[in-house]
């Protein structure tokens, strides 16, 4: 299984131990190498051959155990890692690895391992509120190790509260996001990346609006993509109903005139900005305070042209790569490139809205991307974030 990608799995002693049987086992359905290390009150809550059985591998629970080959078990496990993940996470392994204390295998092998490690603490809510707790988790994110937040709920004592293991699929979710990422050059470290995503609401009256049917999906994998390649991103997001990705700066947004503001506040300071949102050209010419009540007759609505954001960045522009987005219908070079130099950018993204299987709410995007020295950049359809990828290769000319 040398070739493969290796998940090692920490398990520590709490109830919620035999949770994490699913995750070894939805991993090993992805084709990983997973390799468990209990510690030993783990191994009082689920028997280290069921994790042994689901896993394919040997469990490792004790540092003196006589090794089945020659290697000293710590460091070829840490070494082996590619994501390293502590779930259940308990205040004291959490406490250990926070402090430098490495007096068992699972502690060692944290303290040896280059990989990224993750943690999802399970533990009673006033153990994962106490101060000294949340002081090592603070300690340890500051040094770059990453928690998946505990869910509230009724707890295995009994008692009410946060500290319940997050969702397993939320927990494997964030192991493959972080096997993925593993990979990705660092070539936006330093770089601020501001991008805005999803749509904009032109409020009508207190309980009405138009918008339009962007999802922002593709806004908030280009943030992700950001992050991973180490840029510091900000997003300014309309209304989705997406997860706000971790380790990105998100600003929550409904109108364009509030997108303005959050993405100016933001321009001076960026390397990068890209514009993804699908911005509502016209806001209503009188909102109405109080809520419209039907009449007899038909109802006429005047609507006003408001902000295009993207232009007034390009009046503006000073060091910023400034790129922009254009959803088209017809003519999508002709119209893409008029965008461009309308709009005084360096790239733009256009994609065909008419087709049914890429573009709006969909995973997929076909889309070509137009430089500002006349190049054409005909991508196949591809998913999403791997468009992402293929922006930033344009940008930073790896392709
Ligand atoms: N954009 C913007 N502000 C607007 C409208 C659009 O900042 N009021 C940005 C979008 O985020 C996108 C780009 O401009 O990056 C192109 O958006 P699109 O709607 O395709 O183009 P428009 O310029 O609005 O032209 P049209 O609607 O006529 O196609």
């Amino acid at each position: 299984m040398e070739n493969k990608r290796c998940v090692c799995i920490g398990v520590s002693g709490g109830i919620a131990a035999y949770k994490a049987l699913d995750i070894v086992s939805a991993l090993r359905k992805k084709d990983i190498d997973v390799r468990v290390i209990m510690t030993e009150s783990a191994t009082k809550f689920v028997a280290p051959l069921t994790f042994q059985s689901l896993s394919q591998n040997m469990v490792t629970t004790d540092m003196f155990a006589e090794p089945k080959a020659f290697e000293i078990q710590h460091i070829s496990l840490a070494k082996r890692a590619d994501v390293f993940l502590v779930a259940p996470a308990t205040a004291n392994i959490i406490g250990k690895v926070a402090n430098g204390i490495a007096d068992d295998m699972l502690s060692t092998t944290i303290m040896a391992t280059k990989a990224k490690v993750i943690f999802a603490p399970a533990m009673n809510t006033n153990m994962y509120e106490n101060k000294i707790v949340q002081s090592n988790i603070e300690k340890l994110k500051g040094l770059g190790y990453e928690f998946i937040e505990p869910a509230s709920g009724r707890l295995a004592c009994g008692d009410e509260g946060r500290g319940k293991l997050a969702d397993v699929n939320t927990i494997v979710e964030k192991v493959l996001d972080a096997l993925e990422s593993k990979d990705i050059p660092k070539d936006l470290l330093g770089k601020k990346v501001l991008i805005s995503a999803g749509p904009t609401y032109s409020n009508i009256d207190p309980v009405r609006f138009i918008t339009n049917k962007s999802t922002g999906k593709m806004g908030y994998y280009i943030a992700e993509e950001a992050r991973d390649r180490g840029a510091d991103v900000t997003l300014v997001s309309g209304p989705t109903n997406l997860k706000p990705p971790s380790g990105v700066k998100v600003i929550n947004i409904t109108t364009n005139e509030e997108m303005k503001e959050a993405i100016f506040e933001n321009y001076d300071d960026s390397d990068i900005v890209i514009k993804s949102a699908a911005v509502a050209d016209y806001k209503i010419k009188n909102y109405s305070n109080d809520k419209i009540k039907k009449g007899d007759g038909d109802l006429v609505l005047t609507f006003v042209r408001d902000n295009d954001i993207l232009k007034l960045l390009g009046e503006k522009k000073t060091n910023q790569i400034l790129v922009g987005f254009a959803a088209e219908s017809t003519n999508i070079s002709e119209n893409a490139r008029r965008k461009l130099e309308n709009k005084n950018l360096d790239y733009i993204v256009a994609n065909d809205i008419t087709s049914s299987d890429t573009g709006f709410g969909s995973d997929d995007n076909k889309v070509v991307i137009f430089t500002k020295d006349g190049e054409e950049i005909n991508l196949d359809k591809m998913s999403k974030r791997k468009v992402a990828s293929k922006i930033f290769d344009t940008i930073l000319r790896k392709r």
